[in-house]
Order: C-alpha cells, then sequence, then structure tokens
C-alpha cells in the first residue's frame, strides 16, 4: 500500500513498533469510539454517517458493526492511502456497497451534497484542521435538518506547563528539549494547541448547530512504566520528531547522557504525572434555522 505521513502515523508511529502496546493503545480507542457512538446519537438502521478524517476506519466501521440491518458510512479524509485501506477493509469484509469513500479536507467537504447524511461523527481531527469554524459550517451543511454530530477531541493546551518527571536537575536541558519543540508547534498558533474546549462550544453554535452539549474529561494521573526505548521513540503526534530525534538535535552527546541518566529510571519505573484533557461534542441541527436575534427579526 502507498504510505503517506497519515498512514505511518496510524498504521506504525504511534505504537512505536511495540505490538503488546498497540493492543492497548487499540483496546482504550474502541472505548472513545464507543462513546462518541453513544454520546447523544440516534444512529438507526437505514442512516447514513459520515466520519470526517476516518483514518484506518476505527469510526466507520464500529458504525457499520452497530447498523446491523443496514445503513451506510462515508469515509472521508484528506489522505488517499488511508481512504484505500478502509475500501479494501470493507471490501474484505463484504461491507463494500455500504460504503462511499470521500478525498476531502474537513474544511471543505465540496464532494458531499448538502443535507445527505443523519450523522457527522470526527476523532482527533480537528487538531489538525486551521480553520475550525469553516469545518463547523460543513459539518452542518451535510447533515440534515435533525441531523447530529459527535466528537472527540484533545484539549492538549491542557496542562502544557506542567512537567510530567521531576525534571528539576537538569531543568536547563528540559527547558531546551521543550522550546524545540513549541518552535515547531508555537501554542498560540498551532491547530493543535490554538483551541480549548470553549472555543469548540463556540465554533459549533456560529455554524448553527443547537442541543449543544460537550463533556470536558479532566485526567491527572500516575505515569505508567515504559520501556526508554519505547517512550523516546514515539512522537507526540506525526507532526513532530520523536523524542530521539529532538534529543539528537538539540544536546550534545553529553548533555543527552545527562538527561537520559535522570529522566530514564523515571520513565522506566512510572513515577511520574500525566495531565490529560480531553472534549467530548455531540450537537443538532435544527429542524428550521434558529430564530434571527430580535433586532434582526423586526427590521
Ligand atoms: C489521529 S488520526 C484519527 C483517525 C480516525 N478519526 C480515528 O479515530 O482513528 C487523524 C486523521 O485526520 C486526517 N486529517 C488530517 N487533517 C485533515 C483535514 N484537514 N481534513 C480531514 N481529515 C484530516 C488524517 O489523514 C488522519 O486520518
Amino acid at each position: 500500500m502507498e504510505q503517506d505521513r497519515w498512514t505511518r502515523w496510524l498504521l506504525e508511529g504511534r505504537f512505536g513498533g511495540d505490538a503488546e502496546y498497540a493492543k492497548e493503545y487499540l483496546a482504550r480507542l474502541r472505548e472513545v469510539r464507543d462513546a462518541v457512538l453513544d454520546h447523544r446519537l440516534k444512529l438507526v438502521d437505514g442512516a447514513t454517517l459520515l466520519d470526517v478524517g476516518a483514518g484506518d476506519g476505527l469510526i466507520g466501521f464500529g458504525a457499520l458493526e452497530r447498523m446491523s440491518q443496514g445503513g451506510r458510512v462515508v469515509f472521508s479524509d484528506i489522505s488517499r492511502p488511508l481512504l484505500e485501506r478502509c475500501r479494501s477493509v470493507a471490501a474484505r469484509m463484504g461491507l463494500g456497497d455500504r460504503c462511499d469513500f470521500v478525498e476531502a479536507p474537513a474544511e471543505d467537504l465540496g464532494p458531499i451534497a448538502g443535507e445527505t447524511v443523519d450523522v457527522v461523527t470526527t476523532r482527533s481531527v480537528l487538531i489538525y484542521v486551521g480553520d475550525k469554524a469553516a469545518a463547523f459550517r460543513e459539518f452542518h451543511r451535510v447533515l440534515k435538518p435533525d441531523g447530529r454530530i459527535s466528537l472527540f477531541e484533545p484539549i492538549n493546551r491542557y496542562g502544557l506547563d506542567a512537567w510530567r518527571y521531576d525534571v528539576a536537575p537538569v531543568l536547563d536541558l528540559a527547558q531546551r528539549l521543550r522550546d524545540f519543540y513549541r518552535r515547531l508547534q508555537p501554542v498560540d498558533s498551532d491547530p493543535m494547541l490554538d483551541f480549548d474546549e470553549h472555543d469548540l462550544v463556540a465554533h459549533c453554535e456560529a455554524a448553527g448547530f443547537i442541543d449543544i452539549h460537550l463533556a470536558l474529561h479532566i485526567f491527572v494521573r500516575s505515569a505508567t512504566p515504559q520501556p526508554w526505548d519505547r517512550a523516546i521513540s514515539i512522537p507526540g503526534n506525526p507532526n513532530i520528531p520523536s523524542p530521539r530525534d529532538a534529543m539528537a538535535r538539540v544536546f550534545s552527546a553529553e548533555e543527552a547522557a545527562r538527561y537520559e541518566a535522570h529522566v530514564r529510571p523515571q520513565v522506566e519505573a512510572g513515577r511520574g504525572v500525566v495531565r490529560e484533557a480531553v472534549a467530548y461534542l455531540a450537537a443538532m441541527k435544527p429542524e428550521r434555522p434558529s430564530a434571527p436575534p430580535v433586532e434582526e427579526a423586526s427590521r
């Protein structure tokens, strides 16, 4: 299969080449998938669901499984190789005639006609989208009146300034590593960091949705023990180098050894605190456009 950045990330990069870890990771993702598909959705047999940024089909195939008596899924993504992968999985499962595959960005779902889908889902896609307001307008456009969206996004701004491990004795090095990543993904302009849960709600409402519900989950938990090699092989996301590559660029050999001597035992023992936030948002496209504000209506 042809590979691109997204295929490499979804099929390999995020697992760091560790099959056991991949299994645990995918089990956690299935929980997220179920939460997205359960969040105030009417996923009835015969419905058409559009999964935006479908990736390797986590949500789309989950939806087909639930609509066992019929129903369609439109897989859309900017990655042609991932769409081709979903197409061949669907064919292998005998589901090809219930699927469509559309190459389009979330901000411009042009090939999908207005008011043609019952449900729009998306997971961890808006974090890569610069114009999130446009994406919400597109979700609204393609939905039939009374249709619903359900999405999940990490809120990466949360806990950004905290340190996961005790880096006090190597603070100079930890700060340089952090500065390196911040130059690649500036907090105020990078699509992964420049929004929070309030922005999601505001974009959703501005696009014309109603019955908006956002659940913010914040986790402050002990770090899980991890093999050092795996921990430094996995980039935080597909747009940045792994810690191993970043350290090679930022540190001298002596500095890398000093950093590793201090941080590695903590990583391997799980002696750290992880702070994460994620948002689940559900909303409805009203049957009729919401009434204009009173001043406008009386003009
Ligand atoms: C982290 S993956 C999530 C994949 C899938 N939604 C899942 O839950 O496993 C992000 C996906 O978003 C897609 N993507 C990135 N930018 C996009 C954009 N502007 N519009 C649509 N999809 C995009 C990528 O190709 C990739 O498949």
